[in-house]
Protein backbone atom coordinates (compact mmCIF):
# COMPACT_ATOMS: atom_id res chain seq x y z
CA UNK A 1 0.00 0.00 0.00
CA UNK A 2 2.60 2.51 0.94
CA UNK A 3 4.99 2.03 -2.24
CA UNK A 4 2.41 1.15 -4.54
CA UNK A 5 0.15 4.22 -3.66
CA UNK A 6 1.11 6.52 -0.49
CA UNK A 7 4.91 7.21 -1.90
CA UNK A 8 3.97 7.18 -5.74
CA UNK A 9 1.99 10.29 -4.86
CA UNK A 10 3.79 11.72 -2.32
CA UNK A 11 6.90 11.76 -4.52
CA UNK A 12 5.09 13.84 -6.99
CA UNK A 13 6.24 16.63 -4.90
CA UNK A 14 8.73 18.82 -3.56
CA UNK A 15 10.26 16.39 -1.11
CA UNK A 16 11.20 18.83 1.58
CA UNK A 17 7.08 20.20 1.55
CA UNK A 18 6.56 16.40 1.78
CA UNK A 19 8.07 16.27 4.74
CA UNK A 20 6.51 19.04 6.53
CA UNK A 21 3.39 17.52 5.07
CA UNK A 22 3.46 14.00 6.24
CA UNK A 23 4.82 15.30 9.69
CA UNK A 24 1.26 17.07 10.18
CA UNK A 25 -0.62 14.33 8.71
CA UNK A 26 0.74 11.84 11.07
CA UNK A 27 0.33 14.44 14.36
CA UNK A 28 -3.40 15.48 13.04
CA UNK A 29 -3.99 11.20 12.51
CA UNK A 30 -2.38 10.21 15.59
CA UNK A 31 -4.71 12.72 17.55
CA UNK A 32 -8.24 10.55 16.48
CA UNK A 33 -8.71 8.65 19.28
CA UNK A 34 -7.70 4.63 18.29
CA UNK A 35 -5.16 6.02 15.41
CA UNK A 36 -2.02 5.74 17.33
CA UNK A 37 -3.42 2.09 18.73
CA UNK A 38 -3.82 1.03 15.01
CA UNK A 39 -0.86 2.35 13.93
CA UNK A 40 0.95 0.40 16.67
CA UNK A 41 -0.77 -2.98 15.74
CA UNK A 42 0.10 -2.76 12.91
CA UNK A 43 3.75 -1.90 13.15
CA UNK A 44 5.12 -2.52 16.70
CA UNK A 45 6.29 -6.25 17.14
CA UNK A 46 6.40 -7.05 20.70
CA UNK A 47 8.67 -9.99 21.71
CA UNK A 48 11.02 -9.61 24.57
CA UNK A 49 13.50 -11.66 22.34
CA UNK A 50 13.76 -8.30 20.65
CA UNK A 51 15.06 -6.50 23.28
CA UNK A 52 18.61 -5.72 24.05
CA UNK A 53 20.79 -3.93 26.73
CA UNK A 54 23.62 -1.84 24.72
CA UNK A 55 25.82 0.79 26.34
CA UNK A 56 23.50 0.28 29.41
CA UNK A 57 20.41 1.27 28.07
CA UNK A 58 17.57 -1.03 27.40
CA UNK A 59 16.08 -1.18 23.94
CA UNK A 60 12.83 -2.54 23.01
CA UNK A 61 13.94 -3.65 19.60
CA UNK A 62 17.41 -2.50 17.43
CA UNK A 63 15.79 -0.87 14.97
CA UNK A 64 16.15 3.24 15.25
CA UNK A 65 15.04 6.39 13.29
CA UNK A 66 18.19 8.26 12.44
CA UNK A 67 19.10 11.99 12.95
CA UNK A 68 17.71 14.52 10.88
CA UNK A 69 13.79 13.31 10.13
CA UNK A 70 12.38 14.59 13.60
CA UNK A 71 15.44 17.30 14.39
CA UNK A 72 13.19 19.48 16.27
CA UNK A 73 11.57 16.46 18.77
CA UNK A 74 8.27 17.15 17.34
CA UNK A 75 6.91 13.93 16.22
CA UNK A 76 9.04 11.32 17.85
CA UNK A 77 6.40 10.10 20.54
CA UNK A 78 4.18 9.72 17.26
CA UNK A 79 6.58 8.37 15.52
CA UNK A 80 7.77 5.84 18.02
CA UNK A 81 4.22 3.96 17.22
CA UNK A 82 5.77 3.02 13.84
CA UNK A 83 7.60 0.45 15.77
CA UNK A 84 11.00 2.40 16.28
CA UNK A 85 13.03 0.83 19.43
CA UNK A 86 14.82 4.55 19.57
CA UNK A 87 14.13 7.95 17.96
CA UNK A 88 17.70 9.73 17.53
CA UNK A 89 16.70 13.31 17.78
CA UNK A 90 18.67 16.88 16.60
CA UNK A 91 21.21 17.41 15.05
CA UNK A 92 20.58 20.38 17.24
CA UNK A 93 22.72 23.52 18.09
CA UNK A 94 22.61 25.88 20.97
CA UNK A 95 21.27 28.77 18.85
CA UNK A 96 18.16 28.18 16.26
CA UNK A 97 19.22 28.62 12.92
CA UNK A 98 17.53 28.64 9.03
CA UNK A 99 19.77 26.22 7.77
CA UNK A 100 21.14 27.05 4.06
CA UNK A 101 18.80 28.21 1.38
CA UNK A 102 16.00 26.13 -0.39
CA UNK A 103 15.92 24.18 -2.62
CA UNK A 104 17.88 21.41 -0.01
CA UNK A 105 16.53 18.20 -0.52
CA UNK A 106 16.62 16.07 -3.34
CA UNK A 107 15.61 12.63 -4.13
CA UNK A 108 17.17 10.55 -6.43
CA UNK A 109 14.73 7.90 -7.65
CA UNK A 110 16.64 5.56 -9.90
CA UNK A 111 19.28 5.14 -6.88
CA UNK A 112 16.84 4.70 -3.94
CA UNK A 113 18.93 7.85 -2.48
CA UNK A 114 18.45 11.40 -1.35
CA UNK A 115 20.32 14.43 -1.47
CA UNK A 116 20.88 16.76 1.58
CA UNK A 117 22.20 20.68 2.00
CA UNK A 118 19.97 20.87 4.60
CA UNK A 119 22.98 22.60 6.96
CA UNK A 120 21.56 22.14 10.67
CA UNK A 121 18.06 23.54 10.15
CA UNK A 122 16.72 23.52 13.81
CA UNK A 123 14.85 25.60 16.45
CA UNK A 124 17.52 26.06 19.34
CA UNK A 125 18.01 23.43 21.82
CA UNK A 126 16.40 25.32 24.54
CA UNK A 127 13.17 25.04 22.64
CA UNK A 128 13.65 21.18 22.05
CA UNK A 129 14.33 20.82 25.67
CA UNK A 130 10.61 22.07 26.31
CA UNK A 131 9.31 19.65 24.09
CA UNK A 132 11.57 16.56 25.50
CA UNK A 133 10.04 17.39 29.02
CA UNK A 134 6.94 15.41 28.22
CA UNK A 135 8.84 12.23 26.87
CA UNK A 136 6.80 9.24 28.43
CA UNK A 137 9.09 6.54 27.64
CA UNK A 138 10.47 6.83 24.49
CA UNK A 139 13.75 6.04 24.50
CA UNK A 140 15.74 8.96 22.92
CA UNK A 141 19.43 9.62 21.76
CA UNK A 142 20.44 13.68 21.27
CA UNK A 143 22.47 14.39 18.25
CA UNK A 144 24.71 17.36 18.83
CA UNK A 145 26.53 20.20 16.66
CA UNK A 146 27.90 23.80 16.19
CA UNK A 147 26.03 26.33 14.51
CA UNK A 148 27.20 27.38 11.28
CA UNK A 149 28.51 30.55 12.75
CA UNK A 150 30.71 29.42 15.49
CA UNK A 151 34.35 28.67 14.07
CA UNK A 152 35.81 25.43 14.86
CA UNK A 153 38.32 26.85 17.39
CA UNK A 154 35.04 27.66 19.49
CA UNK A 155 33.21 24.45 18.51
CA UNK A 156 33.90 22.54 21.78
CA UNK A 157 31.53 25.30 23.78
CA UNK A 158 29.20 25.11 21.24
CA UNK A 159 28.60 21.14 21.55
CA UNK A 160 28.75 21.79 25.74
CA UNK A 161 26.05 23.88 25.86
CA UNK A 162 24.17 21.46 23.81
CA UNK A 163 25.28 18.46 26.30
CA UNK A 164 24.84 20.34 29.44
CA UNK A 165 20.90 21.58 27.86
CA UNK A 166 20.40 18.10 26.72
CA UNK A 167 21.78 16.14 29.58
CA UNK A 168 18.27 15.17 32.00
CA UNK A 169 16.13 14.68 28.83
CA UNK A 170 18.14 12.02 26.68
CA UNK A 171 19.26 8.66 26.99
CA UNK A 172 22.59 8.70 25.19
CA UNK A 173 24.07 11.53 23.24
CA UNK A 174 25.34 11.33 19.31
CA UNK A 175 28.77 14.14 18.87
CA UNK A 176 28.09 15.05 15.00
CA UNK A 177 31.25 15.77 13.60
CA UNK A 178 30.26 14.52 10.06
CA UNK A 179 27.59 16.14 8.27
CA UNK A 180 28.90 17.83 4.92
CA UNK A 181 26.49 20.62 5.23
CA UNK A 182 27.99 22.86 7.85
CA UNK A 183 31.73 24.56 6.27
CA UNK A 184 34.54 22.68 7.57
CA UNK A 185 32.54 20.20 10.42
CA UNK A 186 34.23 17.35 9.05
CA UNK A 187 37.76 18.68 10.19
CA UNK A 188 36.63 18.29 13.71
CA UNK A 189 36.99 14.56 12.80
CA UNK A 190 40.97 15.12 12.85
CA UNK A 191 42.44 13.59 15.63
CA UNK A 192 43.47 15.96 17.78
CA UNK A 193 40.41 18.66 17.67
CA UNK A 194 38.14 14.93 17.88
CA UNK A 195 39.98 14.07 21.01
CA UNK A 196 40.01 17.24 22.73
CA UNK A 197 36.07 17.48 21.77
CA UNK A 198 34.94 14.00 23.05
CA UNK A 199 37.44 14.14 26.07
CA UNK A 200 35.63 17.81 27.71
CA UNK A 201 32.15 16.11 27.00
CA UNK A 202 33.57 13.22 28.51
CA UNK A 203 34.92 14.73 31.75
CA UNK A 204 31.81 16.57 31.94
CA UNK A 205 29.59 12.91 31.94
CA UNK A 206 31.68 11.50 34.55
CA UNK A 207 31.19 14.66 37.28
CA UNK A 208 27.78 14.08 36.65
CA UNK A 209 26.34 11.21 39.09
CA UNK A 210 24.94 8.92 36.57
CA UNK A 211 26.50 9.33 33.01
CA UNK A 212 25.15 8.94 29.82
CA UNK A 213 26.61 7.09 26.78
CA UNK A 214 28.37 9.30 24.51
CA UNK A 215 28.23 8.15 20.92
CA UNK A 216 30.49 9.53 17.93
CA UNK A 217 28.80 9.81 14.50
CA UNK A 218 31.02 9.30 11.84
CA UNK A 219 31.33 10.09 8.35
CA UNK A 220 31.98 7.08 5.22
CA UNK A 221 34.26 8.85 3.93
CA UNK A 222 37.32 8.50 6.51
CA UNK A 223 40.21 6.18 5.17
CA UNK A 224 41.27 3.32 7.16
CA UNK A 225 43.97 5.61 8.45
CA UNK A 226 41.15 8.00 10.01
CA UNK A 227 39.35 4.61 10.85
CA UNK A 228 41.76 3.31 13.11
CA UNK A 229 42.41 6.86 14.62
CA UNK A 230 39.01 7.25 15.81
CA UNK A 231 39.10 3.46 17.28
CA UNK A 232 42.40 5.00 19.12
CA UNK A 233 40.17 8.25 19.97
CA UNK A 234 36.63 6.21 21.43
CA UNK A 235 39.57 3.89 23.67
CA UNK A 236 41.51 6.39 24.55
CA UNK A 237 38.37 9.00 25.59
CA UNK A 238 36.20 6.36 27.29
CA UNK A 239 33.15 7.04 25.05
CA UNK A 240 30.38 4.40 24.51
CA UNK A 241 30.72 3.71 21.16
CA UNK A 242 30.24 4.95 17.74
CA UNK A 243 27.31 5.60 15.05
CA UNK A 244 28.46 4.98 11.47
CA UNK A 245 27.49 6.14 9.12
CA UNK A 246 26.49 9.69 7.95
CA UNK A 247 26.02 10.80 4.44
CA UNK A 248 28.42 10.27 2.08
CA UNK A 249 30.04 13.20 -0.47
CA UNK A 250 31.01 10.37 -2.95
CA UNK A 251 28.94 9.96 -6.22
CA UNK A 252 29.98 7.10 -7.35
CA UNK A 253 27.66 4.83 -9.74
CA UNK A 254 24.94 7.13 -9.46
CA UNK A 255 22.31 7.07 -12.11
CA UNK A 256 19.69 9.92 -11.41
CA UNK A 257 19.57 13.40 -13.16
CA UNK A 258 20.16 15.00 -9.70
CA UNK A 259 23.31 13.40 -8.83
CA UNK A 260 24.77 16.76 -8.93
CA UNK A 261 23.71 18.25 -6.37
CA UNK A 262 26.03 19.44 -3.29
CA UNK A 263 25.57 17.68 -0.04
CA UNK A 264 25.50 14.38 1.70
CA UNK A 265 24.19 11.60 -0.18
CA UNK A 266 22.21 8.83 2.03
CA UNK A 267 19.98 5.62 0.41
CA UNK A 268 20.51 2.54 -1.34
CA UNK A 269 24.71 3.75 -2.59
CA UNK A 270 25.55 4.04 0.77
CA UNK A 271 24.45 0.19 1.78
CA UNK A 272 27.74 -1.46 1.13
CA UNK A 273 30.42 1.82 2.36
CA UNK A 274 28.48 1.93 5.58
CA UNK A 275 28.77 -1.57 5.78
CA UNK A 276 32.29 -2.19 5.22
CA UNK A 277 33.17 0.41 8.08
CA UNK A 278 30.93 -0.98 10.87
CA UNK A 279 32.90 -4.19 9.81
CA UNK A 280 36.25 -2.30 9.89
CA UNK A 281 36.00 -0.89 12.95
CA UNK A 282 34.47 -3.87 14.78
CA UNK A 283 37.06 -6.44 13.54
CA UNK A 284 40.16 -3.75 14.08
CA UNK A 285 38.53 -2.64 17.76
CA UNK A 286 38.59 -6.16 18.55
CA UNK A 287 34.85 -5.32 19.10
CA UNK A 288 35.74 -3.30 22.00
CA UNK A 289 32.79 -0.63 21.65
CA UNK A 290 28.97 -1.16 20.23
CA UNK A 291 28.43 0.56 16.85
CA UNK A 292 25.00 2.14 15.99
CA UNK A 293 24.96 1.27 12.50
CA UNK A 294 23.27 3.24 9.68
CA UNK A 295 23.43 3.93 5.99
CA UNK A 296 21.67 2.20 3.42
CA UNK A 297 19.25 -0.22 5.14
CA UNK A 298 16.28 -0.27 2.26
CA UNK A 299 15.21 -4.72 3.48
CA UNK A 300 16.03 -6.58 6.17
CA UNK A 301 18.38 -8.25 5.02
CA UNK A 302 20.35 -5.32 4.76
CA UNK A 303 20.21 -4.35 8.51
CA UNK A 304 20.87 -8.15 9.27
CA UNK A 305 24.42 -7.49 7.09
CA UNK A 306 24.90 -4.37 9.60
CA UNK A 307 24.36 -6.54 12.28
CA UNK A 308 26.46 -9.08 11.24
CA UNK A 309 28.86 -6.71 10.43
CA UNK A 310 29.37 -5.56 13.97
CA UNK A 311 26.57 -3.38 14.74
CA UNK A 312 24.35 -4.11 17.63
CA UNK A 313 21.84 -1.64 16.50
CA UNK A 314 20.74 -0.12 13.10
CA UNK A 315 18.76 2.89 12.15
CA UNK A 316 17.40 4.09 9.09
CA UNK A 317 16.57 7.56 7.11
CA UNK A 318 16.07 7.09 3.51
CA UNK A 319 15.08 3.37 4.06
CA UNK A 320 12.13 4.51 5.67
CA UNK A 321 11.65 6.82 3.51
CA UNK A 322 11.41 4.74 -0.04
CA UNK A 323 9.42 1.56 1.56
CA UNK A 324 7.95 3.35 4.32
CA UNK A 325 6.66 2.30 7.72
CA UNK A 326 6.93 -1.61 7.09
CA UNK A 327 10.37 -1.92 6.87
CA UNK A 328 10.68 -1.12 10.46
CA UNK A 329 8.36 -4.63 11.45
CA UNK A 330 10.41 -6.54 8.46
CA UNK A 331 13.51 -6.05 9.83
CA UNK A 332 12.18 -6.74 13.41
CA UNK A 333 10.56 -9.69 12.35
CA UNK A 334 14.02 -11.03 10.60
CA UNK A 335 15.37 -10.42 13.64
CA UNK A 336 13.10 -13.09 15.10
CA UNK A 337 12.94 -15.51 12.65
CA UNK A 338 17.04 -15.82 12.56
CA UNK A 339 16.60 -16.60 17.00
C1 LIG B 1 20.30 13.31 7.51
N1 LIG B 1 21.26 12.81 8.40
C2 LIG B 1 21.61 13.55 9.50
N2 LIG B 1 22.53 13.05 10.38
C3 LIG B 1 22.88 13.76 11.48
O1 LIG B 1 23.70 13.28 12.27
N3 LIG B 1 22.31 14.96 11.73
C4 LIG B 1 21.37 15.52 10.90
O2 LIG B 1 20.86 16.61 11.16
C5 LIG B 1 21.01 14.80 9.73
N4 LIG B 1 20.11 15.31 8.84
C6 LIG B 1 19.73 14.58 7.75
C7 LIG B 1 18.76 15.10 6.88
C8 LIG B 1 18.37 14.33 5.80
C9 LIG B 1 17.34 14.89 4.87
C10 LIG B 1 18.92 13.04 5.55
C11 LIG B 1 18.49 12.21 4.38
C12 LIG B 1 19.87 12.55 6.41
C13 LIG B 1 21.95 11.53 8.14
C14 LIG B 1 21.17 10.32 8.63
O3 LIG B 1 20.97 10.35 10.02
C15 LIG B 1 21.90 9.00 8.25
O4 LIG B 1 23.13 8.95 8.96
C16 LIG B 1 22.20 8.90 6.77
O5 LIG B 1 21.14 9.43 6.00
C17 LIG B 1 22.44 7.47 6.31
O6 LIG B 1 21.30 6.66 6.56
P1 LIG B 1 20.17 6.34 5.45
O7 LIG B 1 19.45 7.61 5.21
O8 LIG B 1 20.89 5.86 4.22
O9 LIG B 1 19.30 5.31 6.11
Amino acid sequence: MYKLLIRRILFWFDPEKVHYFTFSLIRILSKIPGVSLIFKSLYKVKDRRLETEVFGLKFKNPVGLAAGFDKDAKLYKELSNFGFGFIEIGTLTPKGQEGNPKKRLFRLKEDSAIINRMGFNNGGVLEVVERLKKNTGVLIGGNIGKNKLTSNEDATLDYEICFDALFDYVDYFAVNVSSPNTPNLRALQDKEPLTQLLQTLQNKNLAKPKQKPILLKIAPDLTDDQLLDIIDIVKQTEIAGVIATNTTISREGLQSQNKTEMGGLSGKPLTSRSTEVIRFLSVKSNKAFPIIGVGGIHSADDAIEKLEAGASLVQLYTGFIYEGPALVKAINQKILSRM
